[in-house]
């Protein structure tokens, strides 16, 4: 099942099937995986790489240690790496989770000052006004507000956004996602977020700003993500 003449480094082979083993629920959050002898057997390959697979999947927070006894299926919240552009649809694939999206916005309309700024373009021109609840197996996760200029992604339909909006700019208009610049700061859920995310009022809500970008450069989406700091945590 590893190939080993593949430029595909064998750690991260051995990443993919572990994902894969979250994914169709073969290994359950919260159980002990096999030990590492048994992996190296399975794999057929060294302990070292077995070490290497596992402890990348457990810095990224989908595998954990617990001292003396094992690693086991993170359960713990779901997390996201801040470096990196991540769909939140991708995130909760990677937990075994089935995203889904409650769309509560989907116009056109012409961006304010700060948001014609942000994503570099004229306050003349139209943008996609887009605000989903994210779910994660059903679970309310976070409330997602995306403004997106409609030159970039002409065409967006409702059940574009009810899949992955990331998914339509990388597969349909075949553009590539470079970075991110993002700020975070701790709020309290107002009374319409609590409503949506089904929390109490003033529930620590994690709240992240950031301008996503193309790889051409061009700034692709001004968004303001609200999630549920009880069933979310980021890690550098
Ligand atoms: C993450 C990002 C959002 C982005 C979303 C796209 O949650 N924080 O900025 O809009 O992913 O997710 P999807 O491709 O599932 O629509």
């Amino acid at each position: 099942m590893i190939n080993k003449e593949s430029p595909i480094p064998m750690y991260y082979q051995i990443q993919e099937h572990i994902r894969e083993n979250i994914k169709q629920k073969k290994w359950l959050m919260g159980e002990a995986i096999p030990s590492e002898r048994i992996l190296t057997e399975q794999f057929g390959v060294s302990r070292m790489t077995i070490r290497q697979a596992v402890q990348g999947l457990v810095d990224e927070g989908i595998l954990m240690r617990k001292r003396g006894s094992g690693t086991y299926v993170s359960n713990e919240k779901v997390q996201q790496p801040l470096k990196e552009i991540t769909s939140f649809t991708k995130l909760m694939e990677q937990r075994g989770m089935k995203a889904s999206s409650n769309i509560t916005v989907f116009s056109i309309r012409k961006p304010n000052e700060v948001e014609a700024e942000q994503l570099e373009i004229n306050m003349s021109e139209d943008v996609y006004h887009i605000e989903r609840i994210r779910l994660g197996d059903q679970i309310p996760i976070a409330i997602e507000t995306s403004i997106v200029p409609c030159k970039l992604a002409e065409g967006l339909t409702n059940e574009d956004i009810q899949n992955s909006l990331y998914e339509f700019i990388e597969v349909k208009k075949g553009q590539a996602l470079g970075e991110a610049k993002q700020s975070i700061e701790a709020i309290g859920a107002s009374k319409r977020v609590a409503e949506l995310l089904d929390l109490d009022i003033d529930s620590p809500i994690l709240q992240i700003e950031r301008v996503a970008i193309l790889k051409t450069g061009s700034p692709f989406e001004y968004v303001r993500s609200q999630y549920a700091g009880s069933r979310f945590k980021f890690y550098l």
